[in-house]
């Protein structure tokens, strides 16, 4: 059975190359977790540029390959197989990440495989906290994606509980940060102003949580939109703009849906692990909060630390040993990327 595997990640606008060990009884052993960003170069569009993102892909991902490589101390004709991305995510920078990983897997003659970047969202877990248990449920929230999963075999089975109908969480912490003139990715400087801010100052609207709305969906526009307004008014009375309490209280609503819809699943499916993954679960009110929760539910929380959280190869690597240990037959080099790939 294959025993190192890397990674491959390009499906927004990190290039992520990681490398695994998998163990004979099947824990998965970090041994690289090399990223290129492109972050900065969209910071001043205020979101992703599909082609500044597949060009950044295309002159990282060498480079990425041969660092992950130098960390481990391996060889490339140490690797066994190789997982890619094959989406969902930006067309264009899928296909770089698929590309590299075919060659690699052609100039090697060794398996290749590719997977879905949701569940390697929460496969990075087990390289944090071991193996999961038979049955979990992730909340995964990031710039790109806000779901709900029931998770009953990380390599095969996982099946969606709700998303979000319009924003994804990141995306309404981007957004309400232009609204703020704090810089982008709106999460990080959102969550520190939060900090100084009063939570309960401003009652902004738990979208999607009334009787007649889908149980496990979620919906962040209507709230991006009440925050955009709320300044607005403000600012026509002339008034300062008291930027932590909007932080905080915006930072509250969404951390209270998120754990709210959580918790409600967990226990209507009867399951006792809570797995937060995705850029967005690196915010402190959001874990501090899905914590306070858990614990008075009696459910296990997990959440990867913030570097294995948002967008990585070794979450890759990671699935793609699951993938290995299962016996998931290795796909043929013609496979394409999938932007619209489901879980
Ligand atoms: O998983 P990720 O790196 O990339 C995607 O696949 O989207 O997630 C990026 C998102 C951004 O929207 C960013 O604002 C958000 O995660 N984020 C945060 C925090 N750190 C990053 N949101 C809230 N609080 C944070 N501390
Ligand atoms: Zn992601």
């Amino acid at each position: 059975m294959p025993r190192i595997i890397m990674g491959i990640e390009s499906s927004c606008d990190e290039t992520g190359v990681g490398l695994v060990r998998l163990h004979d009884d099947d824990t998965v052993e970090l041994l690289a977790d090399e990223v290129a960003s492109s972050v900065d170069q969209h910071a001043r569009f205020g979101g992703v540029v599909p082609e500044v993102a597949s060009r950044a892909h295309l002159e990282a991902m060498v480079p990425t390959v041969e660092r992950a490589f130098d960390k481990a101390g391996l060889k490339l004709s140490d690797v066994d197989a190789i997982a890619v991305t094959a989406g969902p995510g930006l067309a264009g920078a899928l296909l770089v990440g698929v590309a590299a990983a075919k060659a690699y897997a052609a100039a090697l003659d060794i398996p290749l495989y590719g997977v879905n970047h949701l569940a390697g969202h929460i496969a990075v877990d087990t390289l944090q906290h071991g193996p999961l248990p038979e049955r979990c449920l992730a909340l995964l929230v990031s710039g790109g994606h806000t779901q709900l999963l029931l998770v009953d075999d990380i390599a095969s089975e996982i099946t969606e509980l709700g998303s979000t109908v319009d924003d994804a969480a990141g995306e309404a912490y981007d957004k309400v940060a232009r609204v703020l003139g704090l810089p982008y990715p709106g999460g990080p400087p959102i969550d520190k102003a939060a900090k100084n801010g009063d939570g309960a100052a401003i009652a902004f609207p738990r979208g999607m949580t009334g009787p007649r709305d889908a149980k496990f969906d979620f919906s962040f526009s209507g709230l991006k939109t009440a925050v955009a307004r709320w300044v607005e008014s403000a600012e026509r009375r002339g008034e300062d703009i008291p930027v932590d309490d909007v932080a905080a209280s915006f930072q509250e609503a969404v951390a209270d849906v998120l754990t709210m819809k959580a918790i409600r699943a967990a226990k209507e499916h009867g399951v006792d692990t809570l797995v937060i993954s995705g850029g967005v679960a690196a915010n402190s009110r959001l874990s501090e909060l899905a914590a306070e929760r858990c614990a008075e539910a009696g459910i296990t929380l997990r959440v990867p630390r913030p570097r294995l959280c948002t967008d990585n190869g070794a979450m890759i690597a990671a699935l793609g040993a699951h993938v290995v240990a299962a016996g998931r037959p290795r796909a043929s080099l013609d496979f394409s990327a999938n932007p619209a790939l489901p879980v």
